[in-house]
């Protein structure tokens, strides 16, 4: 994770301090203005406080308080080799996997909450026919505990959460460096 902090740290100085500069001019076009002068100066302590936090305390406490659920959602949907339970052997998100199936990360406008619960929970019974997808998690078939702590149906909506909020997910900061390991199947292309 230290290299990932480490990016995320520099990005978010970089926008700190492209915040303040602009805060800056705002000051010097309305020097009256008390409210661009407090907010200039909670961006300027915002940026000492960012650059002097070499151990990423802040990132972490942020990551634990309100980002945890999505990363490890995020994680579990592009979840590296395991089991069956591989959606991106026959899916793609973004810049990973391989196109054997609807891409999983446009969904979000198209496919209902309970719908996509119900069929990642089983895939059967909701067509005419099989359908090619196997059920995600068959009984026992948990090899993606590591992952996400929770039971079974957690598991599944926090999946299915990930999916239609992907947008938003993949460009959450602790998210957006994110890359599965992709070993013992064919590479993503
Ligand atoms: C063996 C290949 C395969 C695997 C593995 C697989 N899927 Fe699928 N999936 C499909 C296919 C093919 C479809 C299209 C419907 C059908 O015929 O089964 C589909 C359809 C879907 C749909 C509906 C998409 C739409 O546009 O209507 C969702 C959601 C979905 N899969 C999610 C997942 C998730 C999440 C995983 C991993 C937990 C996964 N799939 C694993 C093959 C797969």
């Amino acid at each position: 994770m230290k290299d990932v902090w480490g990016k995320v740290q520099k990005e978010q100085v970089a926008q700190a301090e492209a915040d303040l500069e602009a805060a800056e001019k705002q000051v010097k076009d309305t020097p009256m203005d008390k409210a661009a002068t407090d907010a200039r100066n909670d961006l300027k302590t915002k940026v000492e406080e960012l650059k002097k936090d070499t151990k990423f305390e802040r990132l972490k406490k942020e990551w634990l308080e309100n980002d945890a659920y999505a990363a490890d959602a995020y994680r579990l949907l592009r979840a590296p080799p395991g089991g069956k339970r591989l959606c991106l052997t026959c899916h793609t998100l973004g810049d990973v996997g391989i196109k054997n199936a609807p891409p999983l990360d446009q969904l979000s406008e198209r496919l209902r909450p309970n719908w996509t619960l119900h069929w990642l929970g089983n895939p059967d019974p909701m067509f005419g026919y099989k359908p090619t997808m196997p059920a995600p998690l068959e009984k026992g078939d948990r090899d993606s505990q590591e992952l996400f702590h929770g039971d079974a149906l957690e598991e599944l909506e926090a999946m299915r959460d990930a999916m239609l909020s992907y947008p938003r997910l993949a460009n959450l900061p602790v998210n957006r460096h994110y890359r599965p390991v992709m070993t013992g199947t064919t590479p993503p292309k």
